[in-house]
């Protein structure tokens, strides 16, 4: 029997794809009006399920319902047409196009060949204001900060008028305050009868919007629909690992060395840079805090080469350096860069496991003739395949093909093992399970205890306020003031909180 107010209901979903058994006897209801949690790890199948629903994939076994009765969906066309609502992990938006017409893409679609930009652009502001984005329809969509895209998708998919919206991940690049706005749209949709399945690794989030939650662990229902009154964050941890999980505390570091290694003294760039001067020193953990759009990347990008610097210097090893490239940044000055954009930037993901993670060392194990040592080579990606938890069915298999979490991890193992002195983190844990989260902050942590000097930039407070030695807070392209680290939660986001006033 359907229970009361159901709206959807996947019934004993099996999914396979080479290797993997992505989903195994998947069943889960979703009610009217009703904000439904999907968690587990990296790879657990949330993804896979959510594009079943959706009408991307089509399930081994099992069927969708939808009010009582099977349904088959060819293709999101369909899935659109019977009100379900998408915004997907991976970015969906086309980057040529204007912000207005991403929105109303679907319209688009449907007007044919005579499209009124009036109409579409004065329709676009409504669901962008819905969305609390101040930004014109005209801009192009390749302008936007990650924060802007997701906001985007999230006012494409409200401009559908859905009644099951499936939210995947959504909130990975926003900032606190915008999760705040976000999660107002989401109760207004409640409160009209939506029903949303929704997928995060922050598991405060669940408890501030989810009504019910299920848990998905390496393909099967841990837990299905609890009330969220009956979670807590312990219980939830473990219904996704399988067992207990400690934390376990950073041990102390040793006091830093005399010399910095890194110094930028009063740096301009024509990525915004607006006279930033920090000096880096081995060993440490320095943390540059922010919200997105501060212009932490920008800086970053000016110290790799991949913006131009038009005042002051940046010095390496107390010498004037010149990077020209990221590949110079690497090879001649020991400097790495996690990029945040890593799907983009970070992968070549139509090649393997094993040659994203060992692009970065190809010159130290390619001896002689320049061939790369095969053995070597997965020698090092087998020892981050497993440091990383990266679950895949072989290093040979695409990047394309790991869940969105798990090609996360591929790009930062590339450069943990890439051998830096220095190495720039930009916001390591977006879309990592928490357990990877730990396991990388360990990682990170015994990098600087190894000697290398590292600029981690996070806008996840706690994750800054665990690692950082001290905590260089940026806003506007600008320095506005260095803390040092209590490790005490409160008392460090109240500095913080102060310094960005
Ligand atoms: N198109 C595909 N081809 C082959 N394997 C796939 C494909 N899509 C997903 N998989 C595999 O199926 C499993 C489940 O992936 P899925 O993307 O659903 O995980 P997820 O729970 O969304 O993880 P994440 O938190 O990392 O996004 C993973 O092992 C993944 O590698
Ligand atoms: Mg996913």
């Amino acid at each position: 029997m359907m229970q009361e107010g159901t709206v959807l209901e996947t019934l004993h979903i099996s999914k396979a794809f080479p290797g993997v058994q992505a989903l195994d006897d998947v069943s889960l209801t979703l009610r009217r009006g009703e904000i439904h949690g999907l968690i587990g790890e990296n790879g657990a199948g949330k993804s896979t399920l959510i594009k079943i629903i959706f009408g991307l994939y089509q399930p081994d076994k099992g069927e969708v319902r939808i009010d009582g009765k099977p349904v088959k969906f060819d293709s999101p066309m369909d899935s659109v047409k019977a009100g379900i609502g998408f915004i997907p992990q991976e970015r969906n938006l086309i980057p040529g196009f204007t912000v207005g017409e991403n929105v109303l893409l679907e319209k688009l679609n449907q007007s044919g060949v005579f499209v009124s930009y009036k109409k579409i652009n004065a329709e676009a502001v409504q669901w962008l204001e819905a969305v609390g984005l101040d930004i014109l329809p005209t801009v192009v969509v390749s302008e936007l900060s990650p924060a802007q895209m997701q906001l985007v998708e999230t006012a494409k998919a409200l401009a559908l008028k859905t009644k099951i919206l499936l939210l995947d991940e959504p909130t990975a690049s926003l900032t606190p305050h915008e999760v705040e706005f976000l999660f107002g749209v989401l109760k207004k949709l409640k409160t009209s009868g939506v029903a949303m399945l929704f997928v995060t690794h922050k598991l405060e989030e669940i408890f501030a919007i989810c009504d019910r939650v299920t848990v998905l662990r390496d393909g099967h229902v841990a837990a299905q629909g609890e009330p969220i009154e009956s979670m807590d964050k312990d219980r939830m941890i473990s219904l996704m690992i399988g067992r207990k999980y400690v934390v376990t505390q950073l041990p102390p570091k040793p006091p830093r060395k005399d010399k910095p290694i890194l110094e930028a003294r009063d740096v301009y760039s024509d990525s915004g840079t607006q006279g930033v001067s920090l000096d880096l020193y081995p060993g440490e953990i320095a943390g540059l805090y922010g919200l997105v759009g501060a212009g932490r990347t920008e800086f970053a990008r000016a110290l790799i080469g991949d913006a131009r610097i038009t005042g002051g210097e940046v010095l390496v090893n107390g010498k004037v350096a010149n990077v020209k490239s990221v590949a110079d940044a690497l090879h001649r000055y020991g400097i790495g860069y996690v990029s945040e954009n890593r799907k983009a930037e970070g992968l070549i993901l139509s090649h393997s496991v094993v040659t994203n993670i060992t692009i970065t060392v190809w010159d130290r194990i390619a001896k002689m003739l320049g061939v790369v040592r095969k053995r070597e080579e997965r020698a090092i990606a087998r020892r981050s395949v497993d440091q990383l938890d990266i679950k895949t069915p072989s290093l040979d298999q695409i990047v394309m093909y790991l869940s969105g979490g798990n090609q996360q991890k591929v790009a930062l193992a590339k450069w943990l093992t890439a051998n830096t002195r220095i190495l720039i983190i930009d916001e390591p844990t977006i879309g990592i399970d928490i357990k990877t989260k730990y396991a990388l902050h360990d990682l990170i942590w015994d990098l600087a205890a190894n000697g290398v000097a590292i600029l981690l930039i996070s806008s996840d407070m706690p994750e800054i306020i665990r690692l950082a030695d001290r905590i260089l807070v940026m806003k506007d392209h600008r320095i506005v003031g260095e803390l040092a680290n209590s490790r005490e939660y409160g008392d460090m986001s109240q500095k913080i909180g102060k310094l960005l006033a």
